[in-house]
Formats: C-alpha cells, sequence, structure tokens
C-alpha cells in the first residue's frame, strides 16, 4: 500500500472504532436537542467504585442514595440497546406507555416501532406531565425475555426483597416529576439522567401533574439552600441506588435508554 492510502486506511479504521461520537457511543439514540438542559453545577450524591456488600448495608441501603461504578459489565446488553437493534427485534412489539406525571394511571398501547419514530422526541416544555407519554415499566418479560436475559442488574440484594426490572426509553427533557417507593435500583444505558432526591420527612414542594421540566425552570431557582435535593446526573454504566420512601424526580438529559430494578 502507498503510505498515502495507507494513512487513508488508518483514518478511516479509526473513525469506525472512535466511540463516543455519532451514532457509535449513542447507539444511534440521538443527545439532546438545541435546548438541552444542563447538569447540575455541583453533584451532591456520593460516587463510589470500590463499595463491598458489607460497606453498602452499613453506609446507604437504608441512610442515603450513592452513585455505583464498576459493578457490572452491561456492554453487551447496551449493544443490544441501540436504536436499530432494537426497531428490528421489537418493532412491531406492543409497548405500554404510562403519563409522565406523579399519580400515573393513564396508559396507552403502542407498538415500539410507532413510540420511537413519533412520541420520542424532546419534551415540549410547555406540557404537563399528565399529558406526556413515557415508555418505562409495563414490560412484557415474555416478549423481550431475549434482551432482558443480558442484564447484569446490580448484585448487592436487600434481605426479604425480590428484584424485579422496569425497562424504558424516552425524549431529552422529558422526567418523571416527585413520587417515592421501595428501594432499587436504575441503570443508565445510553445517555444521561439526572436525578433530584429528597428523604422521606422532607417532602418537596412540586405539582404533581406538571413536568420536572417545568420544576426545574419554576420551582429549584427560589430554593433556599437548605432546601435544595440532593442532585446528580448519571451516565452510561452507572447505577444510582435509592433508599425505600426516598422521593425522587428524574430529567433525562439526552435521549435516553435506562433500567430499573426494584427491591420489592
Ligand atoms: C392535566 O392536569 C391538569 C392540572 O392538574 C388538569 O387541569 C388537566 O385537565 C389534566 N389533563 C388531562 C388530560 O387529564
Ligand atoms: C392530575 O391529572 C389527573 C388526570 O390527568 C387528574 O385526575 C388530577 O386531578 C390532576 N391532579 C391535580 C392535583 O391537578
Ligand atoms: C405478553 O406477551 C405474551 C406473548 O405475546 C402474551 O401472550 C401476553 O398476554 C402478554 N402479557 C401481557 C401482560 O400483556
Amino acid at each position: 500500500m502507498a503510505p498515502a492510502s495507507r494513512l487513508l486506511a488508518l483514518w478511516a479504521l479509526a473513525a469506525v472504532a472512535l466511540p463516543g461520537s455519532g451514532a457509535e457511543g449513542d447507539g444511534g439514540w440521538r443527545p439532546g436537542g438545541p435546548g438541552a438542559v444542563a447538569e447540575e453545577e455541583r453533584c451532591t450524591v456520593e460516587r463510589r467504585a470500590d463499595l463491598t456488600y458489607a460497606e453498602f448495608v452499613q453506609q446507604y441501603a437504608f441512610v442515603r442514595p450513592v452513585i455505583l461504578q464498576g459493578l457490572t459489565d452491561n456492554s453487551r446488553f447496551r449493544a443490544l440497546c441501540s436504536r436499530d437493534r432494537l426497531l428490528a427485534s421489537f418493532g412491531d412489539r406492543v409497548v405500554r406507555l404510562s403519563t409522565a406525571n406523579t399519580y400515573s394511571y393513564h396508559k396507552v398501547d403502542l407498538p415500539f416501532q410507532e413510540y420511537v419514530e413519533q412520541l420520542l422526541h424532546p419534551q415540549d416544555p410547555t406540557s404537563l406531565g399528565n399529558d406526556t407519554l413515557y415508555f418505562f415499566g409495563d414490560n412484557n418479560f415474555t416478549e423481550w425475555a431475549s434482551l432482558f436475559r443480558h442484564y447484569s442488574p446490580p448484585p448487592f440484594g436487600l434481605l426479604g426483597t425480590a428484584p424485579a426490572y422496569s425497562f424504558g426509553i424516552a425524549g431529552a427533557g422529558s422526567g418523571v416529576p416527585f413520587h417515592w417507593h421501595g428501594p432499587g435500583y436504575s441503570e443508565v444505558i445510553y445517555g444521561r439522567k439526572r436525578w433530584f432526591l429528597y428523604p422521606p420527612e422532607k417532602t418537596p414542594e412540586f405539582h404533581p401533574n406538571k413536568t420536572t421540566l417545568a420544576w426545574l425552570r419554576d420551582t429549584y431557582p427560589a430554593l433556599p439552600p437548605s432546601a435544595r435535593p440532593l442532585e446528580c446526573t448519571i451516565r452510561a454504566g452507572e447505577v444510582l441506588y435509592f433508599p425505600d420512601r426516598w422521593w425522587h424526580a428524574t430529567l433525562n438529559l439526552d435521549t435516553s435508554v435506562f433500567i430499573s430494578t426494584f427491591l420489592g
């Protein structure tokens, strides 16, 4: 090969192999649009890369949230969650969508491909949460078994609880406003998810039908330091643990693919 064409071949190889950009890094799910929401100024949830099970139980499980890094390797699952792979495998399957408000009872059934192509757009900042459809949970684990068997959940269990998955994909700026339930984990597969958390005794000020985006714009800026939530943005490969009954609201900063493991 002549030097010039060898260089060209090398360049082409590098362009294909470089992660973090274009279709390679985001799985074909587009990042945030022009009006993308920013990350927090300062993450106030601890990140731990080296946590033992004993430390998890003693320092976090019943006390405060924590972000776990490097616990599991879900790169195979991530590859299966690219836009092309999911559409090829599950495009014609019907998925159940929920409204993105605190007490969400309204459900809509739609083929997965229709959701991805028509509803998976950035959140309209003027819409209400109870008018916004969100794909998260209500998964049919029979139909999607070939995907979920490749997911490795966080290995730290809690006595007397059984893990249950909730899988979802949602547009930039979307999220669920403040709510609480039992303890669990949330892992980002593609994109970024910003979290806001309050302990059970500190009920936040929020409207259950407004979006997290509206809360961030209208309520958050006026909060005195003592009333601010714990907050952090997690990215692909990171897992956030939330203890029992902690209030939390989420905001997807990009088109995001995510999976929760609820410890019921
Ligand atoms: C959504 O919530 C608002 C405010 O709570 C309410 O006025 C409106 O009727 C609701 N929309 C639907 C479709 O239920
Ligand atoms: C929120 O919206 C639901 C239906 O979309 C409605 O039934 C409920 O009353 C609303 N809640 C408030 C506090 O406005
Ligand atoms: C899940 O999918 C299977 C196979 O298509 C179907 O028989 C079953 O009714 C579905 N379950 C629910 C809860 O929709």
